[in-house]
């Protein structure tokens, strides 16, 4: 599998930031990491693509050169709200714009806590553009208030470089891969139960890394391979970090077999072999709630479409983030699954999918969404008939090579 986004991005902002030049072996393929290397550049990095394939950077030690053009981050939520706080606190002035998706998302999750520790943050109604005028701020304790990985980040990236200890509180545990960056780039930062903290300013040194394959990624093959009885997938060096790996104990309760043949940790993510085995019995019921709803969230549209393939369904609640994502993934997949002949009843934070179900080929619409895309083209592959994934393209923000992939491990 491709190089995980989450990490990617990491190691591309912290790298272009660190003193020193860091080297990245397995770097996301997709759009989306190419947006943040991209801005990160722009902001005075070098970046350079080795012959092997590594990604190398020659990080700016701290300081970053303002652009004198907008910095486009794409289609990326994870670019714009983590750039956000690594420039909050720098001099110059930043204006930060996306594609039309992207400039639909909301950002005031990110301005609040910005603001309060004093930056000079505008939105434009709530989105993007956004524009910073770039000041010293100062720590401070907050809570967040929708679980997200991409805020609690922008924050500590602030706080990384204001003066005193800057806590981030969240109720439901999100992915913690910038934790884990930012020690293995040098810094300190101190972790209880339910909080983060860090003491600025700090000071981060390059690194060689190898990224972990994307489990989000991995996550269709997992669910294609568990729609056909006595199919298997063995998939290698997939990153199994426990604010990730939600998907495996998800599928073993669907009643696919899964085993993790391999465990390693580097630099402090853990990697893994994981082998599935498709029980002839077929899957059964499941349902998504509470903290595992925010642990799975880039996962429900793939499991949403294999609801109807089920002999008992897949029930999505406590997911209402899916409907400001790269776009309205609720209504996406429950529209989608509709146009292919399936029953499924939705509700503002998820969705109920009965078992039991055969759907035909249809005409579905990805919206532009990369995960739309990938899960609509499994829920095909057991499909009567033909399927037409509209801007099937998208696949590309977080895996160019899906298609060819699929297209390989599929027999007919
Ligand atoms: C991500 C966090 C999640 C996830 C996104 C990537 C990250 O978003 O949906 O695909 O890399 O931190 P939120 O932070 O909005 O929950």
């Amino acid at each position: 599998m491709p190089g995980d986004k989450s990490i990617s991005h990491r190691y591309a902002l912290l790298g272009a930031f660190a003193e020193g030049t860091s080297r990245f072996s397995n770097f996301s393929t997709g759009a989306d990491c190419a947006s943040t290397l991209a801005c990160m550049e722009a902001l005075g990095a070098k970046v350079r693509k080795l012959d092997d394939g590594c990604i190398e950077i020659d990080g700016v030690g701290g300081r970053v050169t303002p652009a004198n053009h907008p910095l486009d981050c794409g289609n990326s939520g994870s670019t714009m709200r983590m750039i956000s706080g690594l420039l909050a606190p720098q001099q110059g002035a930043f204006t930060l714009i996306g594609d039309e998706s992207l400039s639909r998302r909301p950002m005031e999750r990110i301005r609040k806590p910005l603001s309060e520790m004093g930056a000079q943050l505008t939105l434009t109604d709530g989105h993007a553009p956004v524009t910073i005028q770039g000041i010293p701020l100062h720590a401070i304790d907050f809570t967040t208030p929708v679980p997200s990985a991409q805020v609690k980040t922008c924050i500590l990236l602030a706080g990384l470089q204001s003066d005193g200890t800057t806590t981030v509180r969240e109720s439901i545990r999100t992915r913690d891969h910038s934790e884990l960056a930012l020690r293995a780039f040098g810094a300190t930062l101190t972790r209880s139960i339910d909080s983060i903290s860090i003491t600025g300013p700090q000071t981060l040194h390059a690194i060689e890394a190898a990224v972990p394959g994307d489990i989000s990624s991995a996550a269709f093959f997992l669910c294609a391979a568990a729609l056909f009885p006595h199919s298997g997938l063995i998939l290698d060096g997939i990153g199994l970090n426990p604010t990730r790996a939600a998907l495996l104990d998800v599928l073993t309760t669907l009643g696919a077999r899964i085993a993790v043949l391999q465990l390693q940790e580097m630099n402090s993510e853990l990697v893994g072999t994981v082998q599935i085995t498709a029980d002839e019995s077929g899957l059964r019921s499941t349902e998504v709630s509470g903290a595992l709803a925010a642990q799975l969230i880039d996962e429900l549209p793939v499991l949403a479409a294999i609801g109807p393939y089920t002999s008992g369904g897949i029930r999505i609640r406590d997911a209402k983030e899916l409907r400001v994502k790269e776009s309205d993934r609720i209504a996406l997949v429950a529209r989608n699954l509709r146009a292919m002949g399936a029953e499924v009843e939705e509700f503002e934070d998820g969705l109920d999918v009965p078992g039991g179900q055969q759907l035909h080929g249809a005409v579905v619409d990805s919206g532009g969404d990369h995960r739309i895309a990938m899960a609509f083209s499994v829920a095909a592959l057991r499909a009567e008939g033909e399927t037409l994934i509209q801007g099937a393209e998208s696949a590309a923000i977080s895996f160019p090579e899906f298609f060819d992939l699929l297209d390989l491990v599929a027999e007919r």
